[in-house]
This record gives C-alpha cells, sequence and structure tokens, in this order.
C-alpha cells in the first residue's frame, strides 16, 4: 500500500519468519507480502541518512520528552514504522513505557531488535504493513510515527489517519514526526538536504534522491496547511510542536 504507482495488494499474506527466537516469534504477526518504498539500498544507508539530517536528534529528543509529559503508566502505544529504533529508543530510555514497534520490514524490525535489547521486556514487535495491522488492531493510547507516513501516497495517508483516529481511545494521541514542508522556501529546503547525500554510496545518493523526489510530488508531499486540515476534518485537534528545517514535530489529539 505504501508503493508508487501500480501496486496492487495481495490476494492474501503469508507468513514470514524473520530469525526472532522462542516467544518473541510469537510477537511477530503476519506479514504482507507488499513492497516498500523504503527500498533495500536506503536500509543499508540508513545510518547515514539519520546522521547527516539536522531534524534526527533534536525532534527525536522532543518527541520522547514530550510523550513523557503525557504518557500515564499501563497506556497502550504503537509505533508505526519503527525502522532501526532510532526513534523509540529516546521514548524507552525517557519513560517506563511498554511499546509494540511495528515496521513493514521484517530487515528493519530485526535490526530495532537488536539495537533495542536492553528493553526487550518492554518492547513487543510486528513485522507488518501499518494499515493492514491497524484494521484489526485494538485500541491504543498513544500512537507514534517518525519518519514513515511520507512513504504513502495522499490516498493511503489519508486512510491511515482515519484508521489512526478510529483506533485511538478517546483522549488518545498521535504523535507524528515527518517532513510537513512550510508553505514558504519548500524547495530551497529539499536542496538544502540533497546536498547533503553526496556523502553516501553512489548508488545510494541515487536511490534517496529519486525517493526525495517523488516524496516532494504532489502524490506524496506534505505541506502544511493540506497536512494539518485533513488532520482536522477526520476531528483531530492539532498541536505543533516544533520545526527543524523541513520537519515537524505535532500532537494530534482525539478529542471527547
Ligand atoms: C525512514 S524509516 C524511519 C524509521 C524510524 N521511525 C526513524 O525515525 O528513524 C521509515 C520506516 O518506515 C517503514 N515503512 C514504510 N512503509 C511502511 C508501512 N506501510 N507500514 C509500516 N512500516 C512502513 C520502513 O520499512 C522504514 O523502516
Amino acid at each position: 500500500m505504501n508503493e508508487k504507482s501500480s501496486f496492487v495488494l495481495p490476494p492474501h499474506s503469508e507468513s514470514v519468519r524473520i530469525g526472532l527466537a522462542g516467544s518473541e516469534m510469537g510477537n511477530i504477526l503476519n506479514q504482507k507480502n507488499m513492497k516498500n518504498r523504503y527500498g533495500k539500498k536506503l536500509r543499508e544507508e540508513n545510518r547515514k541518512i539519520l546522521e547527516i539530517s539536522p531534524a534526527s536528534p533534536t525532534l527525536r529528543t522532543i518527541m520522547a520528552l514530550e510523550f513523557k509529559k503525557l504518557f500515564r503508566t499501563a497506556d497502550r502505544v504503537l509505533e508505526i514504522g519503527c525502522g532501526e529504533g532510532d526513534s523509540a529508543e529516546p521514548v524507552l530510555a525517557y519513560t517506563s513505557a511498554n511499546m509494540e514497534l511495528l515496521d513493514e520490514s521484517p530487515e528493519m524490525v530485526r535490526i530495532a531488535k537488536q539495537r533495542l535489547a536492553r528493553y526487550k521486556k518492554r518492547v513487543t514487535f510486528i513485522a507488518e504493513d501499518g494499515l493492514s495491522y491497524l484494521e484489526r488492531s485494538k485500541p491504543y493510547d498513544f500512537i507514534l510515527s517518525s519518519w514513515t507516513i511520507h512513504n504513502f501516497t495522499w490516498e493511503d495517508k489519508v486512510k491511515l489517519f482515519r484508521m489512526i483516529y478510529r483506533k485511538l481511545r478517546t483522549g488518545g494521541l498521535f504523535i507524528m514526526m515527518d517532513k510537513v514542508y512550510p508553505e514558504r522556501d519548500k524547495k530551497k529546503l529539499l536542496d538544502l538536504q540533497l546536498a547533503r547525500y553526496r556523502y553516501l554510496s553512489k548508488l545510494g545518493m541515487r536511490e534517496i534522491m529519486s525517493h526525495e523526489r517523488n516524496d516532494f510530488s504532489s502524490r506524496y508531499r506534505m505541506d502544511e496547511q493540506k497536512t494539518y486540515s485533513v488532520l482536522r476534518r477526520i476531528g483531530f485537534h492539532i498541536r505543533v510542536i516544533d520545526r527543524v528545517e523541513r520537519d515537524v514535530i505535532m500532537v494530534a489529539k482525539k478529542e471527547l
């Protein structure tokens, strides 16, 4: 569902083994056999991409500190698109929350599992597409997502936002960090980030440039006004917490 143009959902899902042991295996739910826009080359260069993205350390820490202010013991927490665990790590470090960490890529889940080994008692991993999982999940108090939703087409973003709203308890919070372009200087901010990719391998640079340019197309790009007005129409009350260049962190609340 997060693939560009002609992607069609497979008629049935398949279980995948992702090399986790014992009871942890039980935490890995069925995996939809679908293509992920965060392709192999990007996954290989993910660490460097994060390190040369200025929003990465600041907004992640702010996400964790904001979460800490709002979290109550026993709240149910899901992260959609956990990747290697970089966004979950500060949340786990700053709070005592138990988290369900979901990613469509079993490979990312495997890396996150290693990276977050010291928190293993508080983490459950799910290797599945976010939307398919939410369709049958129980309600949550918090749904977090960092640098993932830009991968969805606008059609799928709207489906996902609606589903997140449906799956939050009343008073529940959706905290999103992502590329939400301001109304002015969009292209300048894109170019600023593209220039930093010169430090990647040739292939990595080619793939991330094409990924970023697609993200910037009207099919994918999250502009401030559009993003906030879609979320408000769904029923969320939005608080924008901070911005670094083109990245934003916001808290969207499902009110009574
Ligand atoms: C750029 S990484 C972000 C990872 C992490 N949250 C962070 O902030 O560094 C985006 C992640 O979203 C995952 N992803 C993409 N489409 C997804 C989907 N439909 N459902 C769940 N995860 C998805 C990718 O596999 C990738 O790990």
